[in-house]
């Protein structure tokens, strides 16, 4: 399966031809006319590199500090609502995989596998937490993201309402009547993260052809979530976990700013990979001036429209200190399992190697605007 595959796109591929429509759609699928969603991809394509030669690129080393942990590459596994339907058990094994790659891995709230389920697996994840409105429930998240040892905290903080996404509501009606009943019950995120079920369906076959909404899930979330969240509500978050706290969903410098106020270790650029608000400005425009903003007090990360080794190398270019891919693994999850997302790693490592190698780099510190073409 693997041998035929050379690039995310491929992966993007099968995943289309495996996963049920109305997931894939969903996995695939951004807000309202997808604007944002093709800006991603686009702004960060649009980034020149400057072609250098004959400098010894003979060593190249691309492993990153940070959090005090050297990691194998400037890459991490971002959080993904329900991947753990898009294989069997598939955080579980997308936890092994990031272990194994020596990159971190983000365990979305929405997750299909349960922290204990994942941390089990000998790869603790690093916790993404979303609020809803009952705060004991967030609370309790929190505790248990801890009790795990979970090396981070990512609060999303772009989700206070959720954006429309036709492509979900188009497909309604292509997907499983349990897990529509499971969605809709509001009890589900908690037996999510406290029991790891209800929602190891794994086995696809098992969804497919039975016929139910997805967009029951997104009314859920548009009924839980909580749009009266703050930022006094991250100060409620920061006196609970000690451990590296980082903002998810920043797109504006002066959010940026506010995020350091508020004793963040670290922001994500992120516009939710063009799920919320179409039309916003593509993470790769914004990240320049929220990395100026920040002026080097907390590592910026960044994630959206990344498909390719070449983008990671673009994005750090532009001033990041580390990338979170979204769809790219999730596409390879569906696609091939977690092999799938083993091998989509090495392509990325594959693929950094060589624009590095090109643009007359070694090291990821000299990846800095000396390395874009500006003509
Ligand atoms: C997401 N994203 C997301 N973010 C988050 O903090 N918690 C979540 O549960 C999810 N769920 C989710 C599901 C799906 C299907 C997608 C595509 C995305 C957003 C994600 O972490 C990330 O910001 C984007 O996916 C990055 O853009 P790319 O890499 O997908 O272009």
């Amino acid at each position: 399966m693997a041998r035929r595959v050379a690039s995310v796109s491929d992966y993007r591929a099968l995943a289309k031809a495996r996963l049920p429509h109305f997931l894939f759609e969903y996995l695939d699928g951004g807000s309202y006319d997808e604007i944002t969603l093709r800006r991603n991809v686009e702004d960060l394509q649009k980034i020149a590199l400057r072609q250098r030669v004959l400098r010894d690129v003979s060593r190249i080393d691309l492993s990153t500090e940070l959090f005090g942990k050297r990691w194998a590459m400037p890459v991490g596994l971002g959080p993904v609502g329900l991947a753990g339907i898009y294989a069997r058990r598939g955080e579980v094994q997308v936890a092994r995989v990031a272990a194994a790659a020596n990159v971190p891995f983000a365990l979305s709230t929405v997750s299909g596998c349960s922290l204990g389920e994942v941390a089990a697996s000998g790869h603790v994840p690093w916790y993404q937490l979303y609020f809803v409105k009952d705060r004991g429930f967030v609370a309790d998240l929190i505790q248990r993201a801890k009790a795990a040892g979970c090396g981070a905290l990512v609060l999303t903080v772009d989700l206070a309402v959720p954006g429309s996404r036709y492509r979900d509501s188009r497909a309604a009606g292509g997907g499983p009547r349990r897990m529509a009943q499971l969605l809709s019950r509001p009890q589900w995120l908690w037996d999510v993260a406290v029991h790891g079920r209800p929602l190891n369906l794994g086995n696809l076959e098992a969804i497919v052809g039975k016929g139910a909404p997805l967009s029951d899930f997104q009314s859920w979330i548009a009924a839980n979530f909580d749009p009266s969240v703050s930022w006094a509500d991250v100060q409620w978050v920061r006196n609970q976990w000690d451990g590296p706290l980082i903002i998810k969903g920043i797109l504006d410098a002066e959010d940026a700013l506010q995020a350091t106020a508020a004793r963040a270790d670290a922001i994500v650029v992120s516009n939710h990979g063009g799920r919320q608000l179409d039309g916003v400005v593509s993470t790769a425009k914004a990240l320049s001036r929220i990395v100026e903003a920040v002026a080097g007090q907390v590592p910026v990360l960044v994630d959206g429209g990344v498909r390719s080794g070449l983008d990671v190398v673009r994005m750090l270019a532009l001033g990041a200190d580390f990338v979170l891919l979204g769809r790219p693994w999730a596409y390879a999850l569906a696609g091939a399992g977690g092999a799938g997302v083993a091998h989509m790693l090495k392509l990325i490592d594959a693929e950094m190697r060589v624009a590095m190698a090109l643009t007359g780099t070694t090291r990821i510190a000299e990846l800095n605007g000396d390395v874009i073409d500006r003509s």
